[in-house]
């Protein structure tokens, strides 16, 4: 009898502890966000149609000048809107410096590019359009030949209330970059959603070596993984043709200085850094763990480290943890 009424007590007690835990994950689910919203321009408020025109404008080829690039090939969402390639590759084969960044979260870039120069995604829009290497567009021209597409011109006067031209374009396709997010990963359900059981233990571990016993988090702290800062991580003693902001204001000080990339997806974006140099993560962590090549201008944080080869797999189980794929779900068939 007692032993009964004691159990009863017992999940009595029970239940009501789940429940409040129950309420208590939902409060935290409610008032945790990993991210703040994204900030639309005041001249460009997002809305769905925008973006549904900016999305069909960032897959379509005919924005290139033989009909053959869009910027998804360049930007593939299955990559986490970047292309697996060392450098990207334009019209005719033609190849460009750089290796293709992320598009996801690019709403929150406080500058565009590895330069760190460009201060909004409209204005970043037209440059691969015009660029030789990439889609070797002439902007009058594709206006017209866009304009003559009667989707876009229908769709141009209903969202915008003018004629497809220029603003549309830019203001559209950057729109449906700003609805690109990605902060679902599992690490963001460990740290901000408390959910102690969704990183394995070498996942932990590879976290608090990131951010307690290495320095990575200096430059790649969470939420975004980046500081939004262009630094030198010392990649090269000597940067050669390509020598990052330096080639923006010709400033000796902005030599191997490239805005730091977020770690978000990075299971999904190699080859690594602005040229694409690093084939995988255990490239980048000898990189760091031999204190950089050593650059005159290498940022003071970049210094030797000694990891065990246990501590480097924790280190790249915790990166994989920072993957989400949650934003392919507008991309299937
Ligand atoms: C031929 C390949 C190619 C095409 C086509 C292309 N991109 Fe890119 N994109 C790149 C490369 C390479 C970079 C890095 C350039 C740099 O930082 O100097 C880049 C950078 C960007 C960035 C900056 C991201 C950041 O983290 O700063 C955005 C945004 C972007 N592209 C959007 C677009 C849009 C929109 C289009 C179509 C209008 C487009 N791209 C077409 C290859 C391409
Ligand atoms: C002083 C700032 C700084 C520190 C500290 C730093 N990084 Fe970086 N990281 C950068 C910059 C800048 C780049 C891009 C360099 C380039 O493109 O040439 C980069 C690139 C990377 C990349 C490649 C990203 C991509 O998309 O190509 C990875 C991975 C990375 N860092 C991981 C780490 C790890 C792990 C640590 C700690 C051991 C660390 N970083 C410490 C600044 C830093």
């Amino acid at each position: 009898m007692f032993r009964n009424r004691e159990m009863k007590i017992g999940s009595y007690l029970g239940g009501v502890i789940l429940a409040s835990l129950f309420f208590w994950q939902c409060r935290s689910v409610k008032t945790v966000t990993v991210f703040q919203q994204v900030q639309h321009p005041v001249d460009n408020e997002s809305s769905l149609e925008k973006i549904e025109l900016g999305r069909a404008l960032f897959f379509d080829e005919r924005l290139s000048i033989d009909n053959s690039i869009s910027c998804a090939s360049c930007h593939l969402p299955e990559l986490a809107f970047t292309d697996g390639k060392v450098v990207s590759e334009g019209v005719g084969g033609r190849l460009t410096a750089r290796n293709s960044p992320t598009i996801l979260n690019s709403g929150y870039l406080t500058t565009v590019m590895f330069d760190a120069h460009l201060p909004t995604l409209e204005m970043q829009a037209i440059v691969p359009i015009q660029e030789h290497v990439e889609m070797d567009m002439d902007m009058n021209a594709l206006i017209e030949k866009l304009k003559a597409v009667p989707e876009y011109q229908a769709a141009a006067k209903s969202v915008f209330g003018r004629d497809f031209d220029p603003w549309v374009l830019t203001r559209s396709i950057a729109a449906f970059e700003r609805s690109l997010i990605s902060n679902n990963s599992r690490f963001d359900r460990y740290y901000y959603f408390g959910d102690q059981l969704a990183l394995t233990e070498s996942e932990q571990a590879g976290w608090k070596l990131f951010s307690e016993k290495l320095y990575c988090t200096e430059c790649h702290a969470p939420p975004h993984f980046t500081s939004f800062e262009a630094e030198n991580n010392g990649l090269y003693t000597d940067y050669g043709e390509d020598k990052g902001r330096f080639r923006i204001h010709n400033d000796s000080l902005d030599i191997g200085m490239f805005k730091v990339p977020s770690l978000r997806n990075i299971a999904l974006t190699s080859p690594y850094m602005h040229d694409g140099s690093m084939g995988s993560l255990d490239d980048v962590i000898l990189h760091y763990s031999e204190g950089g090549a050593g650059h005159l201008l290498q940022s003071d944080i970049v210094k030797p480290f000694e990891l065990n080869p246990h501590e480097v797999v924790q280190l790249k189980n915790f990166l994989g943890a920072l993957t989400d794929t949650s934003y392919m779900i507008n991309f299937r068939d």
